[in-house]
């Protein structure tokens, strides 16, 4: 086998890559092992470029007893920890290659799946214990009490609202990120969807004692869009300042166009809620878009809130192109825009 046969057949490799000789010195390394590490240049032995010593092991064995191994590499690139799972084979003829994958974003992905599941799981257990207690209560001691009956039945109702209200959000949420890659082409009114916000929520806003304000009520705004998951931003978030904003609070709305706007391509519309409630600590704004991420979980939790909202509030904005800023001072109120391209 030629040098260069065995360096075009690493460059194939779609993973950095090094031939090894059976003494373990890199014969070989292809443009992304280099970019992995720089001190792989050949002839030098493996166990001085990596010096891990169970990766070192590994390919000792590998070469020694000529049976394929295992093993981690981690790396750490200066800004992040890199876990690399590697994989070496015995090559005839000698020697053998190493290869390395990188596995940090697949470990993060599981880790997510996993911290979504618990957390799934928590916030359905929760009222559901409710009912089961209630259930318990109704069957022994208020059997015969018509009065905690009704008010025991009032309860478990409002809980089992509230599982329906977490499960139609979990359902949104994998609705909207099913179509996250397919931008949507209608072009959509977006006054008219905040006119209609402002009028589904304004029981909520009576009982809440806040005033909403539209500002250009009468305005035209198009953008290419999915009517119902741009009503359901709108909502979400006007929701979110009367409920948050506590009694009594104003809620304003404004539309503009703006030429240009940092991450979005070319003119875009922004939509502000304004409100004058007690503000968010700028602790938690980073994290506010995580699914089932409440400042105050048992506030919330008493509002109906599950959590999921900003979640898929963030999907739908992302699906459409745009951006959304969140700005907050504690005492003074909170600030959400969302940026929709007009094109
Ligand atoms: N305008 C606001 N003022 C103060 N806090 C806010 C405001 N908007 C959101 N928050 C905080 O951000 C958290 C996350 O909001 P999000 O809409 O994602 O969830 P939720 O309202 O609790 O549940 P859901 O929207 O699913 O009913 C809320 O629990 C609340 O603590
Ligand atoms: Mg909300």
């Amino acid at each position: 086998m030629t040098e260069n046969f065995n360096a075009s057949v690493l460059e194939a490799v779609p993973l950095p890559a090094f031939f090894v000789d059976a003494d373990g010195r890199v014969t070989a390394a292809n443009a992304r092992a280099v970019e992995l590490q720089p001190q792989a240049s050949e002839n030098r032995p493996l166990i001085l470029v990596f010096r891990q010593p169970a990766l070192n092991d590994a390919v000792e064995k590998c070469l020694r007893t000529r049976q394929q191994q295992r093993s981690l590499y981690l790396h750490n690139d200066g800004r992040q920890e890199h876990r690399y799972e590697v994989l070496c084979s015995p090559v005839e003829g000698g020697g053998g290659i190493v290869c390395f994958r990188d596995v940090t974003e697949e470990r993060q992905l599981d880790q997510m799946r996993r911290d979504f599941v618990a957390n799934v799981s928590h916030e359905l257990r929760t009222p559901l214990t409710a009912i089961l207690g209630f259930i318990e209560t109704l069957q022994g001691p208020a059997k015969n009490d018509p009065v905690a009956q009704e008010r025991f039945l009032t309860t478990m109702s409002n809980e089992a609202s509230r599982m329906n209200r977490l499960v139609g959000d979990l359902l949104s949420l994998s609705k909207v990120e099913e179509v996250s890659r397919m931008r949507p082409t209608d072009p959509v009114d977006l006054c008219r969807i905040v006119n209609a916000s402002v009028q589904n929520l304004s029981p909520l806003a009576e009982e809440n004692r806040s005033a909403l304000t539209f500002e250009n009520e009468n305005s035209d705004q198009t953008v290419l869009g999915d009517s119902d998951q741009l009503l359901q931003v709108v909502t979400n978030l006007i929701e979110n300042a009367i409920k948050y904003g506590g009694q009594g609070t104003n809620v304003t709305l404004s539309l503009s166009e703006l030429p240009r706007v940092l991450g979005v391509r070319g003119p875009a519309v922004r939509l502000t809620i304004r409100d004058n409630g007690p503000g968010i600590d700028e602790i938690h704004l980073p994290r506010l878009t995580e699914r089932f991420y409440r400042i105050d979980s048992h506030r919330s939790r008493e509002k109906g809130g599950t959590g999921l909202g900003l979640a898929i509030v963030k999907h739908i904005i992302h699906r459409h192109r745009g951006r959304l800023e969140i700005e907050s001072v504690l005492g003074e109120g909170t600030e959400i825009s969302v940026f929709l391209p007009v094109h």
